[in-house]
């Protein structure tokens, strides 16, 4: 087996099942606390994750310790042969802490101070709430590192949100001033300050951005997003300290926030460059299935999306799910319950992109506060007839029959570029239209649909059962037979050379309408968009019309090259009004003033080709256009022939097998041809070849 991918340490070569307990919360219920040791064995559960909340349990006062009971439950995890994942617990802190040292609670861009209570409340800057968090998580480690439970640390939960406070202002400044060279003159040319006589004269003058004050200068709010970013990863990076030094063989990860309905990707922080520091890339998988605004097979896809990105944060290494629910949450707009099957499938879902864990937000639902509703493997009843416990237990069944895919890789050779600071950058533009006015004032909101204009180019090759990473703008291109980066609005240094070494060298690149406006800074490239692109694209992108919800236009193919296209294809949204220079012209558009300019190109550049899609096209074009560049291209589909609407297929595989997962994401059957390979399908142990049937939500998992 290929361990050098593996993301676990040398004691763990199982998939993860289990999740977060919460033993602190049931102190006073001794046999509740043992029964839980019986119902997960039953579970076939043999990881849980502890202490994220449990700071006032193991610090009630200040230096008094009650590390007694998290002793008790560490040995009884592993008496059970059951693994630990040990959190530190700065996500939420005893209120002594907030009462006797105010300096540790956040304060809001309004520059409101918070008051004690709730969670991930805190400032990342404090040194107090450093020493704290450092003293807190030596002590664990002291106490802990030579346990026969601990696997792995989780740091602190779901880092997130930004702190205003004067010492976070001191911080922001120094890191300007660290950044600009000390230079206040580079810093109002990055930020273009001459614009509504915004230029600074002294540093003292800077602000974080503010509903009250600053919030229009869009190098600023760049640079406070960036510093957000490396404020989180220092706060960790302190946090890990002592952990590193304690125990340098175990390994370290933090939950990254997933996706939210409605609101797409949680981006308040630059999750490629938080990766750089954990072991392991870990996240917290909450799709809203079932929901009536979406179709399962449109929401999957998005799902498979989110995996791809946090496999591919460290360049391919597998991650571990570490929460998700067992049933229903509790903080949708409708909280759903996983229908049948849902739970197994989208288990294995996350299996087939990468993931070596099933770990559940939350083991036993609580009897009071907010979550006490929310989804977990024990319910209220506290027994194991429940059909959430029996879906739960069969997930833990089926893992143990697919051990030996643990540790196994995924490989690609398709990447989507989906870039966190160009979606800052994307959203902040004021310009286009603003598409997405839902929960205005989050900065999660997809204003102008980038992370689902991914997601639509992605889908083409789940569709076909073609895998794809998905990266961000610095990532290494060379690996890859094909690029596509839409709407890539921000180009960074370097990455335009990069762009253009990877189709001079045979490699093709699709981008888009709104590429290349802006530089690193959020300033316009003067010249000719699409700016740095203009040369690999060979096109000159004059002017971009908007159009109404209700209006179209057409990309017209007639007596292109382009074979096994349509003639006409439905565009809307956006039209780029483009110029061809050395590209060739594939397609143009129909209606209005623009008609007969140019729609669709490409260019020939060194070995490669690159095309330039100038309008937002539809799930027709996408399908039948990235299908032609799979078969151009001899991209690899996990299997041959064409998978029904809705079903997809992806592989991992290690040195000696591959291990393909064929997932219905509908309330149908389909049929599915698996041409002459013969297969072992891995939970019945049947030998299967030409043709399967799939129940709705069915999952089968193949064996080469
Ligand atoms: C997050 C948190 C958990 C819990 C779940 C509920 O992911 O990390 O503590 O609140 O949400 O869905
Ligand atoms: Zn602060």
């Amino acid at each position: 087996m290929n361990k050098e991918l593996s993301v676990l340490n040398s004691k763990i070569n199982v998939f993860l099942h289990g999740g977060d307990y919460n033993p602190d919360q049931w102190l006073n219920y001794p046999e509740i606390l043992k029964e839980d040791v019986r119902l997960m064995k039953l579970a076939n559960c043999n990881c849980v994750t502890i202490n994220i909340f449990g700071w006032s349990a193991i610090e009630p006062e200040e230096g008094n310790y009650t590390f007694e009971w998290l002793d008790k439950i560490m040995n009884d995890m592993v008496a059970n042969n059951i693994h630990v994942i040990l959190a530190t617990p700065s996500g939420a802190r005893p209120a002594w802490m907030s009462e006797k040292y105010p300096e540790v609670l956040r304060v809001s861009s309004d520059r409101g101070k918070n008051l004690h209570g709730q969670r991930h409340n805190h400032c990342f800057t404090s040194p107090v709430y450093r020493k704290k968090t450092y003293e807190i998580n030596k002590l664990l480690a002291e106490r802990y590192k030579d346990h026969p439970a601990l696997i792995m640390w989780h740091i602190s939960n779901e880092y997130s949100g930004e702190c205003h406070c004067e010492l976070c202002q001191e911080a922001f400044r120094n890191w300007l001033k660290k950044k600009y060279d000390n230079n206040l003159d580079k810093l109002n040319e990055a930020w273009w300050t001459g614009f509504w006589s915004h230029k600074l004269t002294n540093w003292s003058q800077i602000e974080s951005p503010s509903e009250k004050g600053e919030k229009f200068v869009h190098g600023h709010n760049l640079d406070w997003q960036r510093f957000v970013t490396d404020q989180t990863i220092d706060f960790y990076k302190n946090e890990i300290l002592p952990i590193r030094t304690i125990t340098p063989n175990i390994p370290v990860t933090t939950n990254f926030m997933g996706s939210y309905p409605h609101m797409g990707l949680y981006i308040g922080f630059d999750c490629w460059k938080f990766a750089e520091e954990v072991d392991v890339v870990s996240w917290d998988s909450y799709p809203a299935w079932h929901n009536n605004f979406e179709s399962t097979y449109d929401l999957a896809v998005n799902v498979s999306f989110v995996h791809d990105i946090y496999r591919s944060l460290k360049g391919g290494q597998p991650f571990l799910i570490m929460e998700n629910t067992p049933s229903l949450v509790n903080w949708q707009d409708v909280n759903k319950l996983k229908r049948p099957g849902m739970h197994l499938l989208s288990s294995m879902q996350g299996l087939a992109h990468g993931a070596d864990s099933i770990l559940y937000f939350q083991w036993r639902k609580g009897r009071g506060a907010s979550e006490k509703f929310h989804g977990a493997v024990v319910d209220h009843s506290g027994q194991e007839n429940t059909r959430v416990f029996r879906e739960v237990s069969e997930v833990g069944e089926v893992l143990k029959k697919l051990q030996e895919i643990q540790g196994s890789i995924k490989e690609s050779e398709v990447a989507i570029i989906y870039d966190v600071e160009n979606r800052w950058a994307i959203d902040d533009a004021q310009c286009l239209k603003k598409e997405n006015k839902e929960h205005e004032g989050y900065r999660q909101v997809d204003r102008k649909r980038y992370e689902e204009t991914c997601q639509k180019a992605y889908k083409a090759f789940w569709n076909r059962g073609v895998s794809a990473d998905v990266i961000n703008m610095d990532c290494d291109f060379s690996k890859y037979k094909l690029v596509v980066a839409p709407m890539l609005y921000m180009v960074r240094p370097k990455v335009a050379d990069r762009i253009n070494e990877f189709v001079k060298q045979g490699g093709t690149l699709v981008t888009t309408y709104f590429s290349g406006i802006v530089d690193e800074n959020d300033l316009c490239f003067l010249g000719g968009f699409p700016g740095p692109l203009r040369e690999v694209t060979g096109i000159w992108a004059e002017e971009i019309d908007s159009l109404y919800e209700n209006e179209v236009n057409y990309i017209e193919l007639k007596g292109s090259k382009i074979d096994s296209l349509k003639e006409s294809y439905e565009v809307k949204d956006y039209c780029d009004l483009i110029h061809a220079e050395t590209a060739e012209v594939l397609g143009v558009y129909k209606n209005d003033f623009y008609a007969n300019m140019p729609a669709l190109t490409v260019n020939n550049y060194g070995k490669g080709k690159a095309y330039y899609i100038a309008a937002r096209t539809g799930e027709d074009f996408n399908n039948d256009f990235y299908s032609k560049l799979i078969d151009d291209l001899n991209i690899k589909s996990v299997i041959d022939g064409k998978l029904p609407k809705g079903v997809t297929a992806q592989m991992r595989s290690n040195k000696d097998n591959k291990y393909i997962f064929v997932m219905n994401f509908t309330e149908e059957e389909k049929k599915i041809s698996l041409g002459e390979t013969i297969y072992i399908d891995m939970l019945s142990g049947e030998a299967l070849s030409k043709e399967i049937h799939m129940d709705k939500y069915g999952v089968k998992i193949l064996k080469e």
